[in-house]
């Protein structure tokens, strides 16, 4: 992997950070050839700070304020700073409008614990879970998407894979279950992004 540049990646999360955390670990054992270069998160309290902390890669804490434009465009002037080649969404539980997006055009991946066209927002893996024990449906998944526009949880999809739901789940055991495919996925959809196997300029078009 050395003959591989090293893609530059700031990650945005609002809560544990267990995904940062799988990008962490790739990142450090060679499995992944990126440099974190930033953590952002919009609540003070959020876990994966510390996890930032804890290997030094830098942070940022930036909390709501003022009209959605102004802090969109805010922080997409403080990221910038970092000069990202990606910015990955990895439980960032606020809508980005155009007014960040249209600095990062392609650059924008998100991760989403739910297959595409189904269960976009908040508490998927909840409602997948419901659904089943309602007999609507058998599945869920995961995928990860470039985010171009408003959309919630939609764009062109970079990487998907199907979770089954079994009879004895809780959502303890489901939700671990999506988790550790979203810490897979989530890497190696990266790594193709870094070794060029995948060009988000060819998926958006
Ligand atoms: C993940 O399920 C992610 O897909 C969703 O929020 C969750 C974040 O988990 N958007 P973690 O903070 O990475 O543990």
């Amino acid at each position: 992997m050395n003959d591989v540049r090293k893609i530059r990646l700031v990650v945005l999360i609002s809560g544990s950070g267990s995904n940062l955390q799988a990008l962490i670990d790739a990142s450090e054992r060679g499995a992944l050839p990126a440099n974190i270069v930033g953590v952002v998160s919009n609540r003070a309290d959020a876990f994966g700070l510390t996890r930032a902390h804890k290997h030094t890669i830098p942070t940022l804490f930036f909390p709501k304020q003022g009209t959605r434009r102004d802090y969109d465009a805010a922080l997409a002037e403080h990221i910038a700073t970092f000069r990202p080649d990606f910015v990955v969404l990895a439980g960032w539980l606020r809508l980005l409008s155009m007014a960040f997006l249209e600095h990062f055009p392609n650059r924008v991946v998100n991760l989403h614990p739910a297959l595409p066209g189904e269960l976009p927002g908040l508490h998927a893996i909840e409602r997948a879970l419901d659904e089943a024990r309602r007999g609507e449906r058998t599945h869920t998944g995961v995928m990860v998407h470039l985010v171009p526009d408003e959309g919630v949880d939609s764009g062109p999809v970079l990487a998907q894979e199907r979770v089954e739901i079994l009879a004895d789940d809780t959502l303890e055991t489901l939700r671990g279950r999506v988790r550790g495919l979203e810490h897979l996925l989530l890497v190696t959809t990266l790594r193709r992004l870094a070794t060029g196997d995948l060009d988000p300029d060819d998926l958006s078009t």
